[in-house]
């Protein structure tokens, strides 16, 4: 199984993301879970080169993907082999949001290219955490190239998760509360799909 989670800038995914790892650990189940990009020590590399400024956008999509291959083969299909749950922070909806919509190469060809490259794999479950971007983003370190962005990139990345969080493995997180409150969501869910 492959859990995603995903959202904007600063919304909390990899405290949710190690609160789920320890959550399956107390049950004894194994997992496995890197962020995208990166993950292997090479794909760390690949996202230290991500982040240079000012790259085109699709040499951007070109690295993101030069990642995910990488990891599908070296880390995802080896793991869900040997029967544990994959738990990726950001996957490919990110690519459909941050290249496809925001970065204007559209998502139909953004996604034909993840099938030509066979870095397309649905999710399981995909938690799209929702967060106004006014608040999410007090919460940031600043460095990343979006996220010294305009307010008005962070409302239309919040727009364009949700607008793409229509498939039935999407599930839509109010975030904007208490991390206890969104983690017992998150866990339910995870709970129910898992029958624990
Ligand atoms: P984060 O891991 O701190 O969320 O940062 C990752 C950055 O990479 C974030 O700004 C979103 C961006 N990104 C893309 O633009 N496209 C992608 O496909 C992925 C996975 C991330």
């Amino acid at each position: 199984m492959i859990i995603s989670f995903e959202g904007g800038e600063g919304v909390g995914k990899s405290t949710h993301v190690k609160i789920l790892c320890a959550h399956l650990e107390q049950h004894g189940l194994p997992w496995l879970s890197f962020r995208e990009p990166g993950g292997s020590p090479f794909c760390e590399g690949i996202r230290g080169l991500f982040f240079h400024k000012g790259l085109d956008t699709i040499t951007e999509l070109l690295l993101i993907l030069a990642s995910r291959r990488e990891n599908i083969v070296k880390l995802v299909l080896p793991a869900l082999e040997q029967g544990k749950i994959v738990i990726i922070d950001r996957f490919i909806d990110s690519t459909l949001v941050y290249q496809g919509v925001l970065g204007g190469l559209g998502i139909g060809r953004v996604r034909e290219l993840m099938e030509k490259t066979e870095t397309w794999i649905e999710p399981d479950l995909t938690f799209v955490l929702d967060v106004d971007p006014g608040h999410a983003l007090k919460r940031i370190v600043p460095g990343d190239k979006f996220e010294e962005r305009e307010p008005a990139f962070h409302q239309r990345l919040r727009q364009a998760f949700l607008d793409l969080a229509t498939e039935a493995r999407h599930c839509i997180i109010d975030a904007d509360r208490p991390r206890d409150q969104v983690s017992n969501d998150i866990l339910a869910t995870v709970d129910r799909v898992l029958k624990l």
